[in-house]
């Protein structure tokens, strides 16, 4: 057995299971999951429909670099998006199944396991970092985003001798589980850091698309390269995602997008990996890239339960309107999972605690006294999740 796979965390809702085995929720009160941030709007027709017309592609494989017609449809929809001049359909654009994967199999393509890697996290962050850096036999390191900076990622605190030796620095933007979007000057910071020591950057962009004030779309790591005079998007790769802003979380696509050295070697990987990408969702892939109206009509919905939710929950406790993403990120007056056991018992609600979602990094959890609470059930369990949440904040 692949002695790292020991080096792998319970993943959190297996910590949540365990947290929440043996109490019984009150049974007077219909349960409801704030926990997991799968979305549940519906699927748009047109996806379905082109998944649906398109069942005859089964019937070949696929090549791993995706068709024209899709690679054409993400780049247009990247300088659509972020105002850049030129995307390359060919080098800088190839298909995933999911920003999942990729997130994961970008991390086995770039690191060096000989020189004693490292590869920066944000803390909180998405598991799969961790797990990607662990089985790429390279050592993760945390940087804090904490209340105190407003949640902006720490990178100041990585130590100086640690630099030299990153190879691979994930960015989560808009992050999950704080929402915050990172800004201009932290991406110069970031890319004089990577020019400096050599490092890729992953950028997670799976929730650039849910944000709450349509005239101001999260700035991306393409994006702020342009804006920065960084034509090549050497050393950047964006992993996106349909599943977020087309409700497809089944239909697992994405795409990277960046430097087209590390994507012809990520091709390579790929290639042998089995990373191709069914045929009718590459057809449904490209229809969802190309439609901007039902995102325009989700991000509605997501508006709308956050403008009710927000005032509701920010009387009792502490939180804010984030920059994106569907998730409230609040403080909690007591540790967080005692806070997420006894909502559960007395109110039958539940939310992830938000220590299982980060690393203790300089002597300290940031996840410590949070909750994540995600926005992503239909408008009226939501709001009731909220009150009973309020209800029970004042309670304590
Ligand atoms: C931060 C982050 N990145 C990536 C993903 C993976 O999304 P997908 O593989 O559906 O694109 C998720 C899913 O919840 C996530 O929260």
């Amino acid at each position: 057995m692949n002695p790292d796979l020991d080096r792998l965390q319970p993943y959190p809702f297996e910590k949540l299971r365990a947290l929440f085995a043996g109490v019984t929720p009150s049974a007077a009160l219909a349960p409801i999951s704030l926990s997991i941030g799968e979305p549940r709007h519906a699927t748009p027709d047109l996806v379905k429909a082109a998944l649906a017309g398109n069942l005859s592609g089964l019937a070949s494989y696929p090549a791993t670099a995706g068709t024209p017609a899709l690679r054409e449809a993400i780049a247009a929809w990247l300088m659509r998006r972020y105002t850049l001049p030129a995307v390359d359909a060919t080098s800088q654009v190839l298909p995933v199944n999911g920003s999942r994967e990729a997130l994961f199999a970008i991390a086995q393509t770039v690191i060096d396991r000989t020189r004693g890697a490292v590869v920066i996290c944000p803390n909180p962050f998405y598991q799969i970092y961790e797990g990607a850096a662990l089985l790429a036999g390279a050592t993760p390191e945390f940087a804090n985003a904490a209340r105190d900076r407003g949640f902006a990622v720490d990178y100041a605190s990585v130590p100086a001798d640690v630099w030299p030796r990153v190879q691979l620095l994930y960015v989560c933007s808009p992050g999950n589980p704080t929402g915050r979007v990172m800004t201009l000057d932290e991406w110069a910071r970031l890319f004089e850091a990577s020019d400096r020591h050599g490092f890729v950057i992953a950028s997670d962009e799976c929730y650039s698309e849910l944000y709450l004030d349509e005239t101001r779309p999260p700035l991306g790591a393409l994006e702020a390269a342009h804006r920065l005079g960084r034509t090549d998007f050497r050393r950047i790769v964006v992993l996106s995602s349909l599943s977020k802003r087309s409700n497809v979380p089944g239909m697992r696509s994405g795409f990277a997008a960046g430097d087209a050295e590390i994507l012809k070697r990520f091709l390579v990987y790929r290639t042998y990996h089995g990373g191709a990408m069914s045929p009718p969702v590459q057809v449904a892939s490209a229809a969802a890239w190309r439609d901007e109206a039902h995102v325009v009509e989700n991000r509605r919905l997501y508006r709308e339960k956050f403008a009710a939710a927000l005032p509701l929950v920010s009387a009792p406790l502490e939180t804010a309107m984030p920059d994106g993403g569907f998730y409230l990120w609040v403080r909690t007056p007591v540790p967080d999972a005692e806070f997420a056991r006894e909502l559960f018992r007395q109110y039958n609600v539940s939310v992830l605690p938000g220590s299982y979602l980060a690393r203790e990094s300089g002597g300290t959890n940031p996840g410590r006294n949070y909750v994540r609470v995600a926005l992503v059930a239909q408008f009226d369990d939501c709001i009731e999740g909220i009150r009973r949440i309020a209800e029970f904040a004042r309670s304590i």
